[in-house]
Protein backbone atom coordinates (compact mmCIF):
# COMPACT_ATOMS: atom_id res chain seq x y z
CA UNK A 1 0.00 0.00 0.00
CA UNK A 2 1.24 3.45 -1.12
CA UNK A 3 1.57 6.57 1.36
CA UNK A 4 0.29 9.27 -0.08
CA UNK A 5 0.72 12.63 1.69
CA UNK A 6 -2.12 14.58 1.65
CA UNK A 7 -1.55 18.33 1.49
CA UNK A 8 2.32 17.43 1.59
CA UNK A 9 2.90 16.12 5.48
CA UNK A 10 -0.27 18.45 7.01
CA UNK A 11 -0.33 16.64 10.33
CA UNK A 12 2.09 19.02 11.32
CA UNK A 13 3.27 21.76 9.07
CA UNK A 14 1.18 24.19 7.40
CA UNK A 15 -0.78 22.24 4.28
CA UNK A 16 0.19 22.96 0.27
CA UNK A 17 3.63 24.54 1.16
CA UNK A 18 6.62 23.60 0.36
CA UNK A 19 7.89 23.51 3.58
CA UNK A 20 5.13 20.22 3.64
CA UNK A 21 6.02 18.38 0.32
CA UNK A 22 10.22 18.47 1.46
CA UNK A 23 8.58 17.21 4.53
CA UNK A 24 6.27 14.61 3.36
CA UNK A 25 9.43 13.14 1.39
CA UNK A 26 11.75 13.51 4.60
CA UNK A 27 9.30 11.08 6.16
CA UNK A 28 9.20 8.12 3.47
CA UNK A 29 5.95 8.97 1.31
CA UNK A 30 5.66 7.34 -1.99
CA UNK A 31 3.67 10.50 -3.29
CA UNK A 32 2.86 13.74 -2.21
CA UNK A 33 -1.20 14.91 -2.51
CA UNK A 34 -2.13 18.40 -3.61
CA UNK A 35 -4.62 20.86 -4.87
CA UNK A 36 -4.48 23.12 -8.16
CA UNK A 37 -5.75 26.43 -8.88
CA UNK A 38 -5.70 29.35 -10.79
CA UNK A 39 -4.94 32.66 -9.95
CA UNK A 40 -6.07 36.19 -11.71
CA UNK A 41 -3.53 35.84 -14.21
CA UNK A 42 -3.23 32.78 -14.98
CA UNK A 43 -0.33 31.14 -12.74
CA UNK A 44 -1.23 27.74 -11.53
CA UNK A 45 -1.00 27.69 -7.74
CA UNK A 46 -1.42 24.80 -4.89
CA UNK A 47 -4.07 25.79 -2.15
CA UNK A 48 -7.04 23.64 -1.27
CA UNK A 49 -9.69 25.92 -0.57
CA UNK A 50 -11.17 28.52 -3.28
CA UNK A 51 -10.56 31.53 -0.59
CA UNK A 52 -7.37 31.92 1.31
CA UNK A 53 -9.25 32.57 4.75
CA UNK A 54 -8.74 29.38 6.35
CA UNK A 55 -5.39 28.74 5.49
CA UNK A 56 -3.51 32.34 5.47
CA UNK A 57 -3.84 35.52 7.18
CA UNK A 58 -5.91 37.02 3.83
CA UNK A 59 -9.06 36.90 2.71
CA UNK A 60 -11.32 36.58 -0.94
CA UNK A 61 -10.89 34.23 -3.67
CA UNK A 62 -7.91 32.93 -4.92
CA UNK A 63 -9.37 33.63 -8.43
CA UNK A 64 -9.52 37.22 -7.45
CA UNK A 65 -5.44 37.97 -6.59
CA UNK A 66 -2.86 38.42 -9.57
CA UNK A 67 0.00 35.53 -8.21
CA UNK A 68 2.64 38.55 -7.04
CA UNK A 69 -0.60 39.64 -4.67
CA UNK A 70 -1.23 36.23 -3.53
CA UNK A 71 2.83 35.25 -2.54
CA UNK A 72 2.22 38.28 -0.15
CA UNK A 73 -0.16 36.25 2.16
CA UNK A 74 1.39 33.74 4.75
CA UNK A 75 0.11 30.19 3.86
CA UNK A 76 2.30 29.60 7.41
CA UNK A 77 -0.07 31.16 9.00
CA UNK A 78 -2.81 28.14 9.40
CA UNK A 79 -0.18 26.35 12.38
CA UNK A 80 1.38 27.95 15.39
CA UNK A 81 5.17 28.52 15.56
CA UNK A 82 5.86 28.76 11.84
CA UNK A 83 7.83 31.43 10.02
CA UNK A 84 6.32 33.07 6.58
CA UNK A 85 5.52 30.93 3.83
CA UNK A 86 3.98 31.90 0.58
CA UNK A 87 1.38 29.67 -1.63
CA UNK A 88 3.57 28.05 -3.55
CA UNK A 89 3.22 27.79 -7.97
CA UNK A 90 2.75 25.00 -9.29
CA UNK A 91 5.42 25.34 -11.45
CA UNK A 92 7.93 25.67 -8.46
CA UNK A 93 6.62 22.52 -7.35
CA UNK A 94 6.99 20.65 -9.99
CA UNK A 95 10.75 21.58 -10.75
CA UNK A 96 11.29 20.61 -6.97
CA UNK A 97 9.62 17.34 -7.32
CA UNK A 98 12.09 16.96 -10.55
CA UNK A 99 15.22 16.96 -8.26
CA UNK A 100 13.26 13.97 -5.39
CA UNK A 101 11.93 10.78 -6.70
CA UNK A 102 8.56 11.30 -5.39
CA UNK A 103 5.34 10.76 -7.42
CA UNK A 104 2.54 13.08 -7.53
CA UNK A 105 -1.30 13.10 -7.29
CA UNK A 106 -2.38 16.42 -8.39
CA UNK A 107 -5.96 17.29 -7.22
CA UNK A 108 -7.63 19.68 -9.67
CA UNK A 109 -9.75 21.97 -7.32
CA UNK A 110 -12.00 22.65 -10.13
CA UNK A 111 -15.49 21.10 -8.89
CA UNK A 112 -17.13 24.11 -7.14
CA UNK A 113 -15.45 26.92 -10.05
CA UNK A 114 -14.46 25.70 -13.13
CA UNK A 115 -10.81 27.43 -14.01
CA UNK A 116 -11.59 27.58 -18.30
CA UNK A 117 -8.57 24.89 -19.64
CA UNK A 118 -7.36 23.96 -16.27
CA UNK A 119 -6.45 20.39 -17.37
CA UNK A 120 -4.57 21.45 -20.26
CA UNK A 121 -2.43 23.94 -18.50
CA UNK A 122 -2.02 21.59 -15.98
CA UNK A 123 -0.51 18.99 -18.53
CA UNK A 124 1.12 21.51 -20.40
CA UNK A 125 3.09 22.57 -17.67
CA UNK A 126 4.51 18.95 -16.78
CA UNK A 127 5.34 18.37 -19.86
CA UNK A 128 7.62 21.25 -20.46
CA UNK A 129 9.41 19.58 -17.48
CA UNK A 130 9.11 16.18 -18.69
CA UNK A 131 7.58 15.45 -15.42
CA UNK A 132 3.74 13.79 -17.38
CA UNK A 133 5.00 10.30 -15.98
CA UNK A 134 5.38 10.87 -12.33
CA UNK A 135 1.96 12.28 -11.53
CA UNK A 136 -1.33 10.85 -11.46
CA UNK A 137 -4.78 12.90 -11.79
CA UNK A 138 -8.07 13.34 -9.45
CA UNK A 139 -10.88 15.64 -8.83
CA UNK A 140 -14.46 15.49 -8.01
CA UNK A 141 -15.51 16.92 -11.26
CA UNK A 142 -15.24 13.72 -13.21
CA UNK A 143 -16.05 16.03 -16.16
CA UNK A 144 -12.43 17.60 -15.82
CA UNK A 145 -11.01 13.69 -15.28
CA UNK A 146 -12.49 12.89 -18.34
CA UNK A 147 -11.07 15.58 -20.08
CA UNK A 148 -7.47 14.66 -18.91
CA UNK A 149 -7.58 11.29 -20.22
CA UNK A 150 -7.99 12.60 -22.93
CA UNK A 151 -5.25 15.30 -23.35
CA UNK A 152 -2.81 12.57 -21.51
CA UNK A 153 -4.05 8.76 -21.89
CA UNK A 154 -0.73 7.53 -19.96
CA UNK A 155 -1.81 9.27 -16.86
CA UNK A 156 -3.55 7.68 -14.13
CA UNK A 157 -6.69 9.65 -13.88
CA UNK A 158 -8.94 8.96 -10.43
CA UNK A 159 -12.41 10.20 -9.71
CA UNK A 160 -13.13 11.07 -6.46
CA UNK A 161 -16.22 10.81 -4.40
CA UNK A 162 -17.45 11.75 -0.90
CA UNK A 163 -20.56 9.60 -1.26
CA UNK A 164 -20.23 5.74 -2.08
CA UNK A 165 -20.73 4.53 -5.42
CA UNK A 166 -21.94 0.87 -4.95
CA UNK A 167 -20.40 -0.24 -8.94
CA UNK A 168 -17.66 2.34 -8.11
CA UNK A 169 -15.51 -0.51 -10.01
CA UNK A 170 -17.42 -0.33 -13.33
CA UNK A 171 -18.58 3.08 -13.00
CA UNK A 172 -14.37 3.91 -13.02
CA UNK A 173 -13.36 1.31 -15.56
CA UNK A 174 -16.53 2.24 -18.39
CA UNK A 175 -15.48 5.69 -18.25
CA UNK A 176 -11.50 4.78 -19.58
CA UNK A 177 -10.10 5.92 -16.16
CA UNK A 178 -7.76 3.63 -13.32
CA UNK A 179 -8.42 4.88 -10.02
CA UNK A 180 -11.40 5.48 -7.83
CA UNK A 181 -10.55 7.53 -4.28
CA UNK A 182 -13.58 7.39 -2.07
CA UNK A 183 -13.48 9.15 1.53
CA UNK A 184 -12.45 6.27 3.82
CA UNK A 185 -15.38 7.00 6.26
CA UNK A 186 -17.80 5.52 2.82
CA UNK A 187 -15.53 2.84 1.55
CA UNK A 188 -17.01 -1.01 2.08
CA UNK A 189 -15.60 -4.01 0.92
CA UNK A 190 -18.05 -4.89 -1.11
CA UNK A 191 -16.92 -1.66 -3.43
CA UNK A 192 -12.95 -2.20 -2.70
CA UNK A 193 -14.14 -5.98 -4.50
CA UNK A 194 -16.15 -4.36 -7.36
CA UNK A 195 -12.78 -2.25 -7.86
CA UNK A 196 -10.75 -5.31 -8.15
CA UNK A 197 -13.15 -7.06 -10.16
CA UNK A 198 -12.59 -4.59 -12.54
CA UNK A 199 -8.77 -3.80 -12.59
CA UNK A 200 -9.52 -0.65 -10.56
CA UNK A 201 -6.99 1.09 -8.40
CA UNK A 202 -8.47 2.62 -4.90
CA UNK A 203 -6.43 5.30 -2.91
CA UNK A 204 -9.02 6.27 0.18
CA UNK A 205 -8.83 9.86 1.65
CA UNK A 206 -7.93 10.56 5.11
CA UNK A 207 -6.53 7.98 6.82
CA UNK A 208 -5.61 9.48 10.02
CA UNK A 209 -6.76 6.28 12.40
CA UNK A 210 -4.84 3.63 13.12
CA UNK A 211 -8.02 0.87 12.69
CA UNK A 212 -8.82 2.50 9.17
CA UNK A 213 -4.76 1.70 8.19
CA UNK A 214 -5.22 -1.57 9.30
CA UNK A 215 -8.60 -2.38 7.66
CA UNK A 216 -7.51 -1.04 4.12
CA UNK A 217 -4.08 -2.50 4.19
CA UNK A 218 -5.89 -5.97 5.01
CA UNK A 219 -8.69 -5.50 2.16
CA UNK A 220 -5.18 -4.45 -0.21
CA UNK A 221 -5.70 -1.19 -1.42
CA UNK A 222 -3.48 0.69 -3.49
CA UNK A 223 -2.84 3.85 -1.44
CA UNK A 224 -3.87 5.96 1.41
CA UNK A 225 -4.10 9.65 1.34
CA UNK A 226 -3.01 10.68 5.15
CA UNK A 227 -1.89 13.81 6.72
CA UNK A 228 0.66 11.71 8.11
CA UNK A 229 2.92 10.45 5.93
CA UNK A 230 5.45 9.25 8.83
CA UNK A 231 3.32 7.02 11.07
CA UNK A 232 1.61 5.88 7.68
CA UNK A 233 4.67 4.50 6.69
CA UNK A 234 6.26 3.27 9.28
CA UNK A 235 2.65 1.08 9.59
CA UNK A 236 3.11 0.07 5.94
CA UNK A 237 6.71 -1.28 7.13
CA UNK A 238 6.08 -3.13 9.32
CA UNK A 239 3.06 -4.47 8.15
CA UNK A 240 4.81 -6.07 4.88
CA UNK A 241 7.51 -7.54 7.40
CA UNK A 242 4.69 -10.12 8.56
CA UNK A 243 3.80 -10.64 5.39
O1 LIG B 1 -7.37 13.94 -2.96
C1 LIG B 1 -7.82 13.48 -1.72
C2 LIG B 1 -8.42 14.58 -0.90
O2 LIG B 1 -7.51 15.66 -0.88
C3 LIG B 1 -9.72 15.04 -1.43
O3 LIG B 1 -10.33 15.96 -0.62
O4 LIG B 1 -10.93 18.17 0.16
O5 LIG B 1 -8.82 17.14 0.97
O6 LIG B 1 -8.98 17.95 -1.36
P1 LIG B 1 -9.73 17.37 -0.20
MG1 LIG C 1 -7.01 17.32 -2.23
Amino acid sequence: MKVIAHRGFSGIYPENTMLSFEKAVEAGCDVIELDVQETKDHVLVIIHDETIKRTTDGEGYVRKYTFEELRKFNAASIKKNFDFLPIPSFEEYVAWAKTTSVTTNIELKNNRFYYTDLEKKVIDLLQSYDMLNRVMFSSFNHVSMLKCKQLAPDVPCGFLTEKEIGNAGYYVKSSGLDCYHPDVTNLSETVVKNCKKHGVAINAWTVNEMGDLRKLYDWGISGAITNYPDICKAFVNNANKNL
